[in-house]
């Protein structure tokens, strides 16, 4: 399933998003389908898959250290996806504790590279932090969203809401927070031309290439075009089963029937 991240335009989109948020000291709201990539986009802008299991394992340094100081210092940010029903005081200390352990990496890096510029203390630390990402932002009860614009109010830390769509008119009902929103941003499925990329890609994987000039790849591109418009987690459910029905026919060449008959075996069909 874990594909390499492929650095695609919307995810471009997202991070000058993420960039002008964390500038205007704001709170942003991104908003899109689900599986279109909203996830693995502030995952990436946060270097949160280095930074996540490192603050977790949190043991004896080593000479791993200064890379994920880097990293911090690079990003500044703290990716969170609350629990289901979590309960606001927890959420906030959470917050809290990735707040700190990223500062305290930032200020390593700085103390790095000049023994004075550095903080001594925690509180100081926390404020090298820019920006908090959270994740599944509909989790967020009334309250857990009336504690986070209490702290934009007083720290001025730069905010991203992560949800599905509709959530943008879900803040309308919490006034004082909707006139602080700066920016709401619409994360868009794949586009054509990135989507004939990503299927050259699963293409080769499965030991083809895709020409799509090909009447028959066009035809099974189309299909596939129709099926998950340009979705990106029901591409990576459809290919496992194109690979399938590949097997169990004997079949060398992903027609638009194969994907068919791919996609019927999964919810996504229709
Ligand atoms: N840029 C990318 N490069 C490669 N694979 C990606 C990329 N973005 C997303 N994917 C794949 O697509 C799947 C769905 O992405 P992701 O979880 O980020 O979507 P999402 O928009 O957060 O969905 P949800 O609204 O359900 O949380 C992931 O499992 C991931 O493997
Ligand atoms: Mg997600």
């Amino acid at each position: 399933m874990n594909q390499a991240f492929i650095v695609t335009k919307e995810h471009r989109r997202f991070t000058e998003f993420a960039n002008a948020v964390r500038k205007e000291k704001t709170i942003g709201i991104c908003h899109g389908a689900a599986g279109v990539g909203k996830t693995n986009s502030a995952r990436r802008y946060a270097n949160w898959d280095a930074l996540e299991p490192y603050i977790n394992e949190w043991g004896p340094r080593g000479d791993h250290d200064a890379k994920h100081y880097a990293l911090a210092n690079r990003s500044r940010t703290v990716f969170y996806t609350p629990e289901v029903l979590c309960r606001p005081k927890d959420l906030m200390h959470d917050i809290d504790h990735w707040q700190v352990k990223v500062g305290i990496c930032a200020d390593e890096h700085l103390r790095s590279l000049s023994p004075d510029a550095a903080t001594a203390k925690q509180s100081d630390v926390t404020r090298l932090v820019e920006l908090l990402i959270i994740d599944e932002a509909e989790r967020l009860t009334p309250t857990a969203l009336e504690l986070l614009r209490d702290q934009h109010d007083r720290t001025h830390l730069a905010m991203i809401l992560i949800g599905m769509p509709g959530i943008d008119e879900r803040f309308r009902h919490y006034p004082q927070l909707y006139s602080r929103l700066g920016f709401s941003h619409h994360y868009r499925a794949l586009g054509r031309e990135e989507l004939l990329f990503v299927l050259d890609r699963h293409w080769k994987r499965l030991g083809r290439t895709l020409d799509p000039d090909d009447f028959t790849d066009a035809q099974a591109i189309a299909a596939i075009e129709r099926i998950t418009r340009g979705n990106f987690r029901l591409l990576e459910r459809l290919f496992p089963q194109i690979n399938r029905v590949l097997k169990i026919n004997q079949l060398d060449t992903i027609t638009d029937d194969v994907v068919e008959a791919a996609a019927s075996i999964l919810v996504i069909g229709s």
